[in-house]
């Protein structure tokens, strides 16, 4: 028989640890211990360097104790238990995404496929996506074995570039899967007017883009669903996880059913599910992380601007712009272009490695994804050659050449969300740090 843990005891446990971080890096709110080695290993997957981030993530006091400790002592750890956490996420996050629908699930990655899943998205159809994105907007599309079909960027704004979409939709193209990069939004405008002229449903990849909004509205919910991460790194996070958002009634039923085994009552079965529920000690977390959520986004927006208006200034320099309607952004990375002309001739890596050594560690973020190892397998992947063709799949890489997301790739430069949890005169050292290495060059 368990016995229920106290909260004395954990609280106790709890203080120590803030302690010790507090002692270590001066951050005015609690770490977890060995959270620069997630941290680290993180970023390392996701291409990022391994400098370490200057604020801690995530971040935590006794509230996520509190609300951990509530939900093992409830005995209720799962969605099927009938515990009140998920419940009480739902509606929560739902409330700040101005959805009508929310579903919470496993993953970013799973709301994505879960959303493929409740369309009945398989073998033989399109999805676009752009190329600008992490792997897993591509991954989710593939777990499907339906065919990723990819539009250029736009070099300015980061995003896709919504008016070539048109060009790339076929009689097979069954989703837009624009992606909000860097938690700013794509041009929303252009893109549901495509998905309607062409009937063709969006999905917002939105997983890292909670609290961004398009013409005052967050994302999530200008086409049929929008996809959310609560991933390690993410501005809102519970370790793993993510969510769906939609304003339509049948879909949420659809991707309720799709993402457990049972299904949903009064949803026909199409035959195809999976298990990718949540459980209550994330929701739990979640609960409490979406209000620091909501106590973080003024600063990061202030910071953001901030730090724009500093960088605007060095030739050279190009911070990525918010797209006209991009009202808000969630501000998951800070991303600006480096134009190594105006800097001598300085190649992106030696200015990186300099910024590093001035104290303000960033990123040379994504490399091109289309072009990668693991996206050119897919081109000689046995079950592609077999329901496309081994001509469609031989000529499917080239088809997809983005040169502009190539540009934008050998240019970008990002630093990750907690910077923008600085101080302003962070966002000052760094626009320093800049000018002074090209005064030195
Ligand atoms: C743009 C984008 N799409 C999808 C995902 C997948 O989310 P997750 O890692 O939670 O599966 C991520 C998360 O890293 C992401 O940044």
């Amino acid at each position: 028989m368990s016995s229920p843990v106290r909260r004395r005891d954990l609280i106790a446990g709890v203080a120590a640890t803030a302690a010790a971080c507090l002692t270590k890096n001066s951050s005015a709110v609690a770490c977890s211990p060995g959270l620069e080695f997630s941290a680290e290993e993180n970023l390392e997957a996701r291409g990022l360097t391994s400098d370490k981030a200057k604020v801690a993530w995530p971040m935590w006091d006794e509230q996520e104790a509190e609300a951990l400790l509530a939900v093992l002592n409830s005995g209720k750890w799962g969605r099927t238990s009938g515990g009140t956490q998920l419940k009480k996420f739902e509606a929560a996050f739902a409330e700040s995404m101005q959805a009508k629908y929310c579903l919470a699930t496993s993953s970013g990655t799973t709301a994505l496929m879960t959303t493929l899943g409740a369309l009945g998205i398989g073998p033989g159809d399109e999805v676009i996506l752009p190329p600008y994105t992490f792997v897993a907007s591509f991954n989710a599309i593939t777990n499907s074995y339906a065919l990723p079909v990819f539009v250029d960027s736009d070099l300015e704004s980061f995003q896709i570039d919504a008016t070539k979409v048109s060009a790339a939709i076929t009689a097979q193209t069954k989703a837009l899967m624009p992606v909000h990069i860097g938690g700013s939004a794509a041009d929303l405008d252009k893109l549901k007017a495509v998905a309607l002229a062409h009937n063709v449903p969006m999905i917002e990849d939105a997983c890292q883009a909670p609290l961004a909004a398009w013409r005052g509205v967050p994302v999530g919910t200008h086409g049929l669903a929008g996809c959310f991460s609560f991933q390690a790194s993410k501005n809102l996070t519970s370790g793993e996880g993510g969510a769906v958002t939609t304003n339509d009634a049948d879909f949420a039923q659809r991707c309720l059913a799709f993402h457990t085994p049972g299904g949903a009552r009064g949803v026909t079965s199409i035959g195809r599910g999976a298990n990718y529920r949540l459980t209550e000690f994330q929701a739990g977390l979640l609960v409490t992380q979406l209000a620091r959520l909501h106590q973080h986004a003024k600063l990061r927006d202030d910071n953001a601007a901030y730090l724009t208006s500093l960088l605007e200034k060095i030739p050279g320099i190009f911070p990525a712009k918010l797209i006209d309607g991009c009202t808000r952004s969630g501000w998951h990375l800070y991303m600006f272009r480096y134009d190594a002309s105006q800097f001598g001739g300085l190649s992106r890596a030696e200015f990186l490695k300099r910024l590093s050594l001035a104290g303000v560690p960033a990123s040379p973020g994504y490399t091109s994804l289309n072009r990668s190892a693991h996206v050119q397998a897919l081109a000689t992947n046995p079950h592609y050659v077999r329901l496309y063709g081994a001509e469609r799949m031989k000529h499917w890489a080239d088809e997809n050449a983005c040169p502009v997301n190539d540009r934008l790739c050998e240019q970008a430069v990002w630093f990750t969300q907690t910077k923008l949890l600085g101080s302003r005169s962070d966002m000052e050292k760094t626009a320093e740090a800049i000018a002074t290495i090209q005064k030195n060059v």
